[in-house]
């Protein structure tokens, strides 16, 4: 095929050349956006009187039946083609003749990729959003069913205090709200029009920006042509997202993976999300979970790719930022794979109460209610917690815990302590005495919930 620039050059490209200079492999999948980018530039150009009517309502069927035909399959992409934006443009000529030849007056390829890949971008936001909300969706059903299963929580692994596995699910509510939030971010800056950029300086023709940007769905029109063309912080932006919720299912994956483990043995995954070993005959592995930890790496490099391919770019258009599209588009795939399995995997599993009430059991984790008990009957702080932990002591020594070990040594310890705090210190009131909002008591849990029901976005 003839290259554009034929005119200005005597040789045909290198044929290695050519296949180093396509982006034709990773950008076709914009083909939809492409087309709709033109048949609103084509419109317009048509309303404003910039090319003929005539011609302008023959390219927007001309793009059409090229949109129809791509996804009807009878179309194939041609991979010696330098990008989608000029296989179409070729596509369009071949059909069309002449004035396919019009479609470009008043854009360049820059404003035209630009578009692109915003445009693609935007729907892609929609449906991460959508999947992670379906994924809180499933972590608040499974928050819903185990209010009152208790299990130590911990600081550096360590068992700490007593809370609910609830309350432990709802924390990753959380982390996925902001993610929404950072989601929808993004897209708000995301959502600018940049066709009319042209090159880099605009154009001379009176083309009708507003219109475009109004055809499109678009919130704004860019403000400077420069930027117009060389922004990609809203790839950055997206990436840093993305790269933020993998890291927060990467921890949740963590989790999971030594909740299923005989030392923990908490969950227990479904059959149909965990895997078997080849000659280890018990096996039953959480490999969804350990590739959502590892796919999280590549997705921190995705986004390292972005920023390290923009930060020595003189103003304006690089073919460097060709290099925008596999990094982003690595990103979203690899998230939507992870979310949707991921979502799966909680959905199904079976949540062991017994085993975490057993294990809240031991480990001490009601010392710090002791040590509040005796605070309630007037000492300070630092002595009851002294108190305590001589009695944690003591329990070591005789191998026992504070439930079981006789009153005589509370009392030995301090003589504030009565028969009483046998209840002061059981679990149940542990968990359920911290009910102010933000606890993991019934009450502030069954709040929570209602709080995070109340923002999700509902499904269409
Ligand atoms: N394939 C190119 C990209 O993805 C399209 C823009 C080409 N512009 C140019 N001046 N060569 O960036």
């Amino acid at each position: 095929m003839d290259k554009l620039w034929a005119g200005r050059f005597q040789k045909e490209t290198d044929k290695d050349v050519n296949d180093f200079n396509s982006s034709i492999s990773f950008d076709k999948r914009m083909y939809r956006h492409d087309i709709l980018g033109s048949i609103a530039h084509a419109t317009m150009l048509g309303e404003t009187g910039i090319i003929e009517k005539s011609e302008s309502e023959s390219i927007v069927r001309g793009l059409e039946g090229i949109l129809a035909d791509i996804e009807a399959g009878t179309l194939a992409f041609d991979e010696t083609a330098e990008d989608i934006h000029m296989f179409i443009e070729t596509q369009l000529t071949e059909r069309l003749g002449a004035a396919g030849k019009r479609l470009h007056t008043a854009r360049s390829r820059n404003d035209q990729v630009a578009l692109d890949i915003r445009f693609y971008l935007k729907d892609e936001v929609d449906e991460i959003k959508k999947l992670l909300t379906a994924l809180i969706r499933v972590v608040v059903e499974q928050a819903k069913k185990n209010t009152d299963a208790v299990m130590p929580g911990y600081t550096h692994l360590q068992r700490a205090q007593p809370i609910t596995f609830a309350h432990h699910l709802l924390c990753y509510a959380q982390m996925f709200l902001r993610d929404l939030d950072r989601l929808q971010d993004a897209y708000r800056r995301m959502d600018a029009m940049p066709l009319g950029s042209g090159a880099l300086a605009s154009t001379t023709y009176g083309i009708d920006r507003q219109r475009v940007c109004d055809l499109l769905g678009f919130a704004k029109i860019t403000e400077n042509s420069l930027d117009g063309v060389s922004d990609r912080d809203f790839c950055i932006e997206l990436g840093s997202a993305i790269a933020t919720i993998m890291m927060h299912l990467s921890r949740f994956s963590e989790e999971i993976i030594l909740w299923c483990s005989w030392e923990f043995k908490f969950v227990e995954l479904d059959d149909a999300f965990a895997t078997g070993s080849s000659i280890m005959p018990q096996k039953k592995n959480p490999d969804v979970a350990e590739l959502v930890r590892g796919k999280t790496g590549r997705v921190y490099g995705d986004l390292m790719t972005l920023l390290c391919m923009m930060k020595g770019l003189p103003l304006a258009y690089n073919k460097d930022m060709q290099e925008d599209k596999e990094a982003i588009f690595d990103a979203v795939d690899t998230v939507k794979l992870c979310i949707i399995t991921f979502t799966g995997m909680i959905d199904t599993m079976t949540v062991l109460k017994d085993n975490m009430r057993r294990a809240a059991a031991k480990g001490f984790i009601n010392a710090t209610d002791c040590a509040d008990y005796l605070v309630k009957k007037g000492l300070p702080f630092r002595d009851a917690y002294k108190c305590t932990g001589v009695l944690v002591a003591e329990c070591i020594r005789q191998n026992k815990t504070l439930e079981t070990l006789e009153i005589e040594y509370y009392k030995d310890i301090c003589e504030l302590f009565e028969r009483d705090v046998y209840d002061a210190i059981s679990l149940e009131r542990c968990v359920g005495g911290r009910r102010i909002p933000g606890g993991p008591a019934v009450e502030s849990v069954l709040r929570q919930i209602e709080e995070i029901e109340g923002v999700l976005p509902h499904e269409d």
